[in-house]
């Protein structure tokens, strides 16, 4: 049975996106199956992060709506498989049909990763509906650990207990200079266990233009093949290389 989890912040902006797609190559190069599937209807991103937004033929709302099979809208690229996210929403997708739609693939994976919308409402639920586990994620910041606090009240009204939270954009000297939130303040506003930190890193910019993932030894990269490894349970340091 795949491990399913969804990726949520409450604010748009802070990374979701890059960290579920971080992690998700990561798991997939160490030969885990991973799915990722986009839930940002409207504001998709994942295929042009993955490169590959010309390649877009159907996405999961043409599978509910019949018009076509999950095969012609999966898009795989090795172990990792991609589920492009609905241009439009439509008021037939419902929780249950999406939560359905995910288990027939469960059997396929190891890992399923569902990027969340920003915001809190209608398709923050319908990404929610399939997973079992949910990973905050937030900016060091005031704001945007305001409304991921927001987000985490959500996921367990939801049903969705114990999220980890992972802190993106991580930079030490501000956070020394008391401009921005350090780790325990995040921690102790979202009341969540720490799954791992993702530093500031220019390389994650410019991958997300050209699709090219940025370079194992990036600082990303390092952070991602950590978050990883504590996601398939094992006992790794935060910030140790
Ligand atoms: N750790 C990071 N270092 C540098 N830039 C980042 C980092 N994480 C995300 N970004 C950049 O921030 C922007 C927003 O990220 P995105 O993943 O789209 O956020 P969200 O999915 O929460 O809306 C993107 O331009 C992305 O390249
Ligand atoms: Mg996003």
């Amino acid at each position: 049975m795949a491990q399913k989890y969804v990726f949520v912040s409450g604010k748009g902006g802070v990374g979701k996106s890059t960290v579920a797609l971080g992690i998700a190559r990561c798991m997939s190069e160490k030969g885990l199956r991973v799915l990722i599937a986009d839930f940002d209807i409207g504001l998709r991103s994942l295929d042009l992060m993955l490169g590959i937004s010309e390649t877009v033929v159907f996405d999961w709302g043409d599978v509910l709506l019949g018009r076509c099979s999950i095969k012609d809208a999966v898009i795989n690229k090795g172990n990792l498989a991609f589920f492009p996210a609905p241009v439009e929403y439509d008021e037939a997708f419902t929780g249950e049909e999406v939560k359905n739609l995910f288990e027939v693939l469960d059997g396929d994976f190891d890992f399923m990763l569902f990027d969340a919308p920003a915001g809190v409402g209608r398709v923050f639920e319908l990404a929610c509906a399939p997973a079992e586990k949910a990973v905050l994620v937030t900016t060091p910041d005031s704001v945007c650990v305001r409304s991921c606090a927001v987000a985490a009240a959500k996921v367990r009204s939801l049903g969705i207990e114990k999220p980890g939270l992972i802190i993106n954009r991580f930079v030490e000297k501000p956070v020394t200079k008391g401009r921005l939130l350090n780790i325990d303040d995040c921690i102790d506003a979202v009341s969540a266990k720490l799954t791992g930190v993702v530093p500031e890193d220019f390389d994650i910019v410019t991958s997300s233009v050209t699709g090219e993932q940025p370079g194992r030894k990036s600082p990303s990269s390092k952070a991602f093949e950590r978050i990883c490894l504590r996601m398939n349970g094992e006992r790794v340091e935060l910030f140790k290389d």
